[in-house]
């Protein structure tokens, strides 16, 4: 025998009796990561029992009625509420950083007219990356600036999509407006009225952040490869666009507009369950309670809907009834509640924002809570490598194609 077959031998030996050592039982199975945690973190609390959201130990309620979104993404970003000179810094940063590059332009003009505005976000967004000059440098300030530059950008990403899809100028940011008055502003051409910058406000702060949900799951899973926070952002954005996430809202405001009015609301519900489909805006996989973002959008419908036009009473009008007997149905019994996407469609068109712009207001909302995760994250680095239970055949004998 060789040297060589010796060492061979060898080395199998010894993978056999590793082998031996893994041979694997059937393990339990969490499909979808259910009940999984993955990290520890200080960003966000979900209590899905109580129906409590916190950032960084800050009830959403007490931000929701108190702050600005720049205010809470720095919150978000650097684990505390702002000092004056801190938040004025921040949001001149901010501010420094709307603009886009004619490339960036010149990708969403390329785009299809017809595209859906989440999908021509996702592609300027991954084009980010090539125009930024730290892209080698993976320092933690070198990804907060990053971080601020995504911020800044995406609505002004999303202004540019829906101005050029329906033959409109562009329209450049104002840097007298705020983050979220400046959104309006070059998507609408006007600067908006009380309403809508309180409304556009509150989503943003709502939608901001919420733990380990899908999109920054698989942001972190990208992120956790060592990519970079645009791979990240990118991937947050493609998972963000389905109904069973992000694009709830969406469908859920088209399903309030399929039920038409609410006398009909009874019988639509009713048909769908039968048919056994999902009522969208209901059901949470954390929340088995009342979703507490969904409250504080009821309660502002509710409060304000006498002076709301006729299309958007009619909605609320269709959406408390849809309430009422979901919650009798699958409230209680099955901890089928509203959340955030149920209530977020009328105040939407309330605010004259179109429906397929919902989503990806969203992910300019997100992008946030994605960055201060990923940033968190790679302070103590795992790659994300779960398994999978094999239960297919093993040491099949290949057959050549013209035998199969
Ligand atoms: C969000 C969601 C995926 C979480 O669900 P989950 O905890 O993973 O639970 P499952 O998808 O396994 O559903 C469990 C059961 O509840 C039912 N269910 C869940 N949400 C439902 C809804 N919105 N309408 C009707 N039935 C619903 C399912 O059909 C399933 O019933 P079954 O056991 O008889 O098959 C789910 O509630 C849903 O699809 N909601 C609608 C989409 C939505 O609003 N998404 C935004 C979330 S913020």
């Amino acid at each position: 025998m060789s040297s060589d077959s010796h060492k061979t031998l060898k080395l199998e030996e010894v993978i056999s009796e590793n082998h031996n050592v893994m041979a694997e039982e059937k393990p339990v199975i969490n499909v979808g990561l259910q009940g999984i945690y993955i990290d520890e973190s200080s960003i966000c609390k979900v209590d899905g029992v109580l129906g409590k959201l916190y950032y960084r130990g800050y009830s959403i309620e007490e931000l929701a009625n108190n702050s600005s979104y720049e205010e809470v993404a720095y919150l978000l970003l650097y684990g505390s509420l702002p000092k004056k000179e801190e938040l004025e810094n921040f949001e001149s940063q901010l501010k420094a950083n709307r603009t886009l590059s004619e490339s960036t332009i010149g990708i969403i003009k390329s785009m299809s007219k017809k595209a859906h505005p989440t999908d021509v976000l996702r592609t300027a967004v991954s084009s980010l990356a090539a125009e930024d000059l730290e892209m080698s440098d993976n320092s933690e300030d070198a990804n907060f600036r990053k971080a601020v530059r995504l911020i800044a950008k995406m609505p002004t990403i999303l202004a540019v999509i829906d101005r050029t899809r329906n033959d409109l100028e562009i329209v450049p940011p104002d840097a007298s407006l705020g983050h979220t008055d400046n959104f309006m502003y070059m998507l609408t051409g006007n600067k908006p009225n009380e309403l809508q910058s309180k409304l556009i406000n509150l989503m943003f702060i709502l939608h901001a952040e919420h733990s380990s949900n899908a999109s920054t799951f698989s942001a972190l899973v990208t992120g956790s490869t060592l990519a970079d926070l645009y791979a990240a952002v990118t991937s947050g954005v493609a998972t963000l666009k389905g109904p069973l996430h992000g694009g709830a809202d969406e469908a859920a405001l088209k399903m309030l507009k399929a039920i038409g009015s609410p006398a009909n609301t009874e019988t639509y519900i009713n048909d769908a369950l039968a048919g056994k489909q999902r009522i969208m805006g209901f059901g949470h996989r954390v929340y088995k309670t009342y979703d507490p973002r969904a409250k504080l959008l009821r309660g502002y419908l509710e409060e304000s809907v006498n002076s709301a036009p006729p299309d958007v009473k009619n909605l609320t009008q269709i959406a408390l009834a849809a309430e009422e007997i979901m919650i009798d149905r699958l409230g209680q019994s099955h901890g089928i509640w509203p959340n955030i996407d149920f209530f977020a469609g009328p105040l939407y068109v309330w605010a004259g924002v179109s429906a397929d712009l919902f989503t990806p207001i969203f992910a300019a909302s997100r992008v946030v809570g994605w960055c201060a995760h990923m940033i968190d994250y790679w302070r103590d680095n795992k790659l994300f490598r779960p398994l999978e239970y094999y239960t297919g055949q093993l040491d099949l004998k290949y057959v050549p194609i013209e035998k199969r």
